[in-house]
């Protein structure tokens, strides 16, 4: 099973960010997941909105700023301000990263609020760059953005995020051509992931932080879990 650690430790350290990355490797998880948008300049980075101001010391929309401009910023958490590892990365630096573990990588596709031009060719193109293919999940909760990475690469495991009941899931991905469903874990029931399993759809849930959840779940036989615990996460999948 793959424990993601959900935009790195982030119950502990500041999200998506080299630290809570590398704080997640330690802790066990043997899966990251992180969120990806696209710069003025066309540099893709790592963060999780739109807007920097929830997470950062600053103001202002990713696309609206260079690479330079909003790595100035510091992060907004007072315990990590100073540390230079707590800036926003890029997605080239955390392949870097990936390169030297084992761990699955699943890079979301922010796409669903703001189309960037092009992300999806920049991403796969990024990758394939580092020879990464075998380590990476794709997905996005923008299902046309999956489309557009199947097109450009169809070697790549994709997966469709959902929020919201899709009818009839495992056929709709079955029928899209995915490898992987990322449904809100209030969408999941044993009798779907026993479906998906007969299927040959993964099921990866999000966002899972409550071990009571967690047990179910490894029970019923998922493939991933997204939680900001990766460690408690760890401690329960060892506990058998
Ligand atoms: O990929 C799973 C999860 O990260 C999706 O929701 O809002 O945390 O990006 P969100
Ligand atoms: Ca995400």
């Amino acid at each position: 099973m793959i424990n993601f650690a959900h935009r790195g430790a982030s119950n502990y350290y500041p999200e998506n960010t080299m630290v809570s990355l590398k704080e997640g490797i330690k802790t066990g998880a043997n899966g990251l997941e992180i969120d990806v948008h696209k710069t003025k300049d066309n540099k893709l980075v790592v963060i999780h909105d739109e807007d920097i101001q929830r997470t950062f010391k600053g103001k202002g929309l990713v696309k609206d700023m260079t690479l330079e401009e909003l790595r100035r910023f510091k992060c907004r958490n007072k315990n990590f301000e100073n540390n230079i590892e707590c800036r926003i990365p890029t997605l080239e630096e955390v392949l870097d990263l990936v390169k030297e573990t084992n761990v699955i990588l699943n890079i979301e596709l922010k796409t669903d609020k703001i189309h960037y031009e092009g992300i999806e060719r920049d991403v796969i193109e990024l990758v394939n760059r580092h020879g990464l293919k075998k380590q990476i999940v794709l997905s996005s909760f923008n299902h046309e953005s999956i489309r557009i990475c199947r097109e450009i690469d169809g070697e790549f495991e994709t997966g469709l995020l959902y929020s919201k009941p899709i009818e009839n899931v495992v056929q709709y991905a079955k029928e899209f051509g995915t490898n992987a469903i990322h449904p809100d874990l209030r969408l999941v029931s044993e009798e779907l992931i026993e479906e998906a399993n007969k299927n040959n759809i993964k099921v990866n849930i999000y966002t899972v932080n409550s071990p009571i959840y967690m047990r179910k779940l490894i029970a019923a036989d998922v493939n991933g879990i997204f939680t900001d615990y990766p460690d408690l996460l760890n401690e329960i999948i060892n506990e058998k």
